[in-house]
């Protein structure tokens, strides 16, 4: 009984802000489905304490003391088949009632999981700026399981415990007081112990919790980072540091057997010391003849020392349901701040669907900071004409990706208003809006499945045929058909086992499936070779054929094809033309430019060369 639970010690006791009954009533209405569930489990909890006290009795009492010692057979049979009764009894019961409390709790469980991701997904990119990763993962985990925990083997087993404890004193009082009083001597002593191991347990548990984060952190870093390590050939230093936090691990582990260690033999002593007192104290009694006929009081002895040994797991399960209570509602507590979290942008009230749209784009006086004290975007205003094909340039760091973000509204300026032919975007619903728009973001993610599942994820009911012909358009239909499995290739997490042109074609055939209105592309930055690139170029020739484009550009092919350039830097769109205004203007463009190219070569090789990036802050 009870030694299962001793998560309930995971947790540290941190200051709660919402109360226990706000906590409570809120977790209760995940188990209001389950009320059959529930009855049946209190059904099952009494039956099983009933039938968990009348076994020993009977076995103690009756089998030994009233029919075996006396040689009486004749009524031994009735006797082992009732015991045997209640014996199948306690089993059936005990298997009904697990199964139930699992089927309550899984469903909980299941249920609460769901809704957290689902929340999640709908919360805005600024929640996802501020959360730390792990910190939701572990929310969504072991949050959930924690609570799940908590009412299976705690509650439900205090329960348990409390009705079997007093029914079995009640019994004892009926068989003997006096040796009864004398028994529960080892309470005291049993519930003295538990506390004072309590903290120390509770002290071993957080010291493993905590020592096993750093192993799976360090873990995690050793794999995610293994590119890195072995580039700086770091390999012994990551091992150093991986002894180092698994060795606290070991110690802390380590730690913990001691106490355990000490602790069970400790109970076992005071529960071999219960049944001595049993069998002493009771042995005097025997003798002086207040346990009636011998065989009465062997039975005596034999019943008393079968509950005596029963009451430790109760009173170990009572002494640490306090924790097992406090971790599930911290746990509570974390689960429902999240699900608290309002996603920042919603949809206004009639917010209008688009249909069909010409792709014409304006900021008027648009001022946004993710942290709106430090605004990345100052008083921006330009507007686009419908099919026209914009580069934006400029020094890292500028609010280039941040101008695409606010188009596609996963942010929202503090001030000024953005517009789709006319219409400002909260008017729009963000569905309406983003399906009219193609985008591939700076760190375009694939997802792990095939290539043909990651170009269908543009448009979900496109058939093989209309993925491949994108796929063709775009120029990445002959790499593929190159892979081992051609589309049906497992592509790893993230894309491994692509190049990173080949993951930015991929995600070209992605946008491109979309046939969107407007089409916003941040151009990964790191440089490809001339054949991809010359690949990659053909591709946008297509993809911006027939469409408003807004491209952030890193190479020069794309930056003199567009129509208009707007060179941004400090969050400021310091300059706009094309790329001959500019380049005759000698300003930051021609700058940025010159930087390159300092001896101009050919232009054919210029044309494959990316724009610098590594420009100082506020230049010039
Ligand atoms: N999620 C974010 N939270 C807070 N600040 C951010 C966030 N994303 C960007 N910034 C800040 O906003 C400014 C503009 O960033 P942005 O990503 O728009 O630059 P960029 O012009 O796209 O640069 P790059 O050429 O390197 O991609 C930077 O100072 C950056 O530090
Ligand atoms: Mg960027």
């Amino acid at each position: 009984m009870g030694f299962h639970h001793w998560h309930g010690f995971e947790f540290e006791r941190t200051e709660r802000k919402t109360s226990s009954r706000v906590l409570i009533s809120r977790l209760l209405k995940y188990f209001l489905p389950f009320k059959k569930h529930l009855l049946i489990v209190a059904l099952t909890i009494v039956v099983s304490s009933v039938t968990g006290v009348i076994g020993p009795y009977l076995l103690g009492m009756e089998i030994i003391g009233r029919y075996i010692l006396t040689s009486d057979y004749s009524g031994l049979q009735l006797i082992v088949l009732a015991y045997i009764g209640i014996l199948i009894i306690n089993w059936i019961s005990e298997a009904v009632r697990t199964y139930n409390i699992g089927t309550i709790g899984e469903n909980m469980l299941y249920k609460m999981r769901s809704d957290l991701f689902a929340h999640l997904q709908r919360l805005s990119f600024s929640f996802f700026d501020r959360a730390v990763s792990g910190d939701i993962i572990s929310v969504v985990t072991n949050d959930t399981d924690s609570i799940g925990q908590a009412f299976t083997s705690g509650i439900v087993m205090v329960l348990s415990d409390v009705i079997s404890m007093s029914l079995t004193i009640v019994v004892m009082f009926m068989i003997n007081l006096e040796l009864t009083l004398v028994s529960l001597i080892v309470v005291p002593m049993l519930i003295a112990t538990a506390l004072a191991f309590n903290s120390r347990f509770r002290a071993t548990f957080r010291a493993t919790r905590q020592t096993i984060s750093g192993v799976t952190s360090k873990l995690q870093e050793g794999i995610s980072g293994i590119r890195e390590i072995k580039s700086f050939t770091k390999e012994n230093d990551t091992i150093r540091d991986f002894t180092r936090v698994n060795q606290q691990e070991f110690q802390a582990n380590f730690q913990a057997n001691i106490v355990w260690g000490t602790f069970f033999p400790t109970i076992q002593f005071i529960q071999a010391l219960g049944t001595g007192i049993v069998i002493l104290y009771g042995g005097m009694l025997a003798l002086n003849g207040s346990l009636g006929t011998i065989a009465n009081a062997i039975g005596v002895l034999m019943t008393f020392t079968l509950y005596v040994s029963r009451f430790f797991g109760p009173i170990f399960d009572l002494t640490n349901f306090y924790n097992v209570v406090e971790g599930a509602l911290a746990a509570a507590e974390r689960i429902f701040d999240l699900i608290d979290k309002q996603p920042e942008i919603k949809d206004a009230e009639n917010a209008l669907e688009l249909q069909s749209i010409k792709g014409e784009i304006a900021f008027n006086d648009v001022t946004f900071g993710y942290v709106p004290e430090h605004p990345v975007l100052h008083n921006v205003s330009f507007r686009i004409k419908p099919k026209e094909t914009l580069a934006l340039v400029g020094p890292t760091g500028a609010g280039k990706s941040t101008i695409i973000k606010l188009i596609s509204r996963f942010y929202e300026p503090q001030s000024g208003t953005i517009t789709i032919d006319g219409k400002d975007i909260r008017q729009i619903s963000q569905k309406s809006l983003r399906s009219q728009m193609g985008i591939v973001l700076q760190e375009s993610f694939l997802f792990t499945g095939t290539i043909m599942e990651n170009i269908r994820y543009g448009k979900l009911e496109a058939t093989d045929e209309e993925v491949i012909n994108a796929a063709k358009t775009v120029g990445a239909h002959e790499f593929i058909s190159k892979l081992p499995n051609g589309y049906n290739t497992e592509i790893g997490e993230r894309g491994a086992g692509l190049s990173v042109g080949q993951k930015q074609l991929i995600s070209f055939a992605r946008a491109l499936l979309r046939n969107p209105a407007i089409l916003i592309l941040d151009e990964a930055t790191s440089s490809i070779d001339p054949y991809t690139d010359l690949l990659i170029r053909k591709a946008m020739k297509i993809l911006l054929k027939n469409r408003t484009s807004i491209i952030i550009a890193h190479r020069l092919s794309t930056v003199r094809n567009a129509d208009r350039i707007f060179v941004v830097d400090n969050g400021r769109i310091v300059e706009e033309g094309t790329h001959r205004q500019l380049m005759r203007k000698k300003g930051l463009y021609r700058h940025l430019y010159d930087m390159q190219f300092r001896e101009p070569e050919t232009e054919k090789q210029a044309e494959t060369q990316t724009m610098p990036r590594m420009v100082p802050r506020g230049f010039p």
